[in-house]
């Protein structure tokens, strides 16, 4: 299968020309958040931006006509959206920890990464075709600082250079690219992916594709395969499927979003398949659990109070020196004997902060149901210090502020 996705198959083939529906022939909205990483990462100047960005996709169409390059969806910037953002660019900046992005064309989501302070050493982009990766340092105009590294690669190709990176990767994104193959190629695709993560809790994959109520494959009205689109539950399916072949659990989690006319220009006619602008945003963790929430009493898991926890450092909690360092030792110690307490503790037992943003307060639950309060002249040594407390995330809110519960 090597190199051949659908859309080479079909619809690219005979999109080549700039009069193509999926061909934007200016850059009529570029993003504020594009613009200054154009103008601040790259150093171009303002009233160059726009041209040098539609030349440079003129050579990128010339390489490939991929709907995303004749439309200028390229500079999108769609990772920094996520919910999981602040927490990747903290696994990368404070753990070192290792990125890839599969499918990565131009490498712009890489940019973004590194302007926003990830350090590149860790960071790759693979792909097909290696012209993108060379035309990105001219889009970006970063050959000689970038040190992110980028890998050749059929994702189909056993014996790519890819291989490399076998259990290397924590963190893996993959942009518009599932969609591109049928659904037994997927599998081998999300196969490849599991064989890549570093095979610890909280591996993560995040990304997107086009999606659609419509599962399955999409074909143009000459009966051409273009697309094989998911919605959430295929999705999951398809994990599933992957997780029984593999052995490996996922906590998969993924969002039908109701998107723009996306995928062809304003004003053109279509087929009526371009018309469905269902996106698919979807993450997976490796083993990960939802994190529980405490409300009124009730333990609940709650989706979105896990990137919240991800994003949270040290530094933004805010207590007294000693009572801190205590609780931190307290953590880093049961999470260090993992094997011992999964085999002697009951599972409810774990270490819970919680508090609201301005006036934190601390408890700590061991066993069952014995908690311990905190000491008063701890919580007034906080009230004081309430000014300069801020909020972790903007996911909190009430009462919970903080929250680490292992199983
Ligand atoms: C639609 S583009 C998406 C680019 C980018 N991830 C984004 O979100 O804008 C798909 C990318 O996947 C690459 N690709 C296609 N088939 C591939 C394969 N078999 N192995 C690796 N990369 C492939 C293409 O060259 C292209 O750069």
């Amino acid at each position: 299968m090597a190199g051949n996705d659908s859309f080479t198959l079909s619809v690219a083939g005979r999109a080549r020309s700039k009069v193509s529906p999926f061909y934007n022939p200016t850059l009529d909205n570029l993003s504020k958040e594009a613009r200054d990483l154009f103008e601040n990462y790259s150093g171009i100047d303002p009233d160059r931006v726009v041209s040098h960005v539609e030349e440079i996709r003129d050579r990128a169409w010339a390489i490939f006509p991929y709907p995303c390059i004749g439309l200028f969806r390229f500079v999108n910037l769609s990772l920094r959206t996520s919910p999981l953002y602040p927490s990747i660019l903290s696994r990368l900046k404070d753990d070192k920890q290792t990125f890839l992005d599969l499918g990565c064309c131009l490498g712009t989501e890489i940019r973004q990464l590194v302007a926003d302070g990830a350090p590149s050493e860790n960071i790759y982009g693979t792909d097909l075709r290696p012209e993108f990766w060379e035309l990105g340092y001219e889009l970006f105009r970063d050959k000689g600082s970038l040190k992110a590294s980028f890998l050749t690669g059929d994702v189909f190709d056993p014996f790519s250079e890819l291989g490399k990176l076998d259990k290397k990767v924590d963190i893996l994104h993959a942009g518009l690219f599932f969609h591109l193959f049928s659904y037994d190629q997927q599998i081998e695709v999300a196969k490849k992916i599991v064989k890549l993560m570093r095979p610890v809790k909280g591996s993560l994959l995040l990304g997107w594709q086009v999606g659609s109520l419509d599962v399955g494959v999409l074909q143009s009205s000459d009966g051409a395969t273009i697309l094989y689109r998911h919605d959430e539950e295929s999705w999951a399916g398809l994990w599933r499927e992957v997780g029984e072949q593999t052995g490996v659990k996922f906590v998969v989690e993924s969002q039908l979003v109701e998107g723009a006319r996306y995928f062809i220009r304003d004003g053109q006619p279509a087929e009526p398949w371009v018309e469905d602008p269902k996106r698919l945003m979807f993450s997976w963790e490796n083993g990960a659990q939802r994190d529980l929430r405490l409300d009124n009493s009730q333990w609940r898991k709650d989706r979105k109070l896990h990137p919240s926890v991800m994003g949270t450092k040290w530094s933004d909690v805010i207590l007294s020196p000693s009572l801190k360092d205590s609780i931190m030792s307290d953590i880093t110690t049961f999470f260090d004997y993992e094997e011992m307490y999964t085999s002697l503790i009951p599972w409810k037992r774990g270490i819970i902060l919680h508090g609201t943003p301005r006036r934190s307060s601390v408890e700590t639950t061991e066993g069952d149901d014995k908690d311990k309060g905190v000491d008063k002249d701890e919580t007034e040594t906080l009230d004081e210090e309430k000014e300069v407390a801020k909020p972790i995330s903007e996911y909190t809110n009430q009462h919970i502020k903080f929250h680490i519960l292992r199983y």
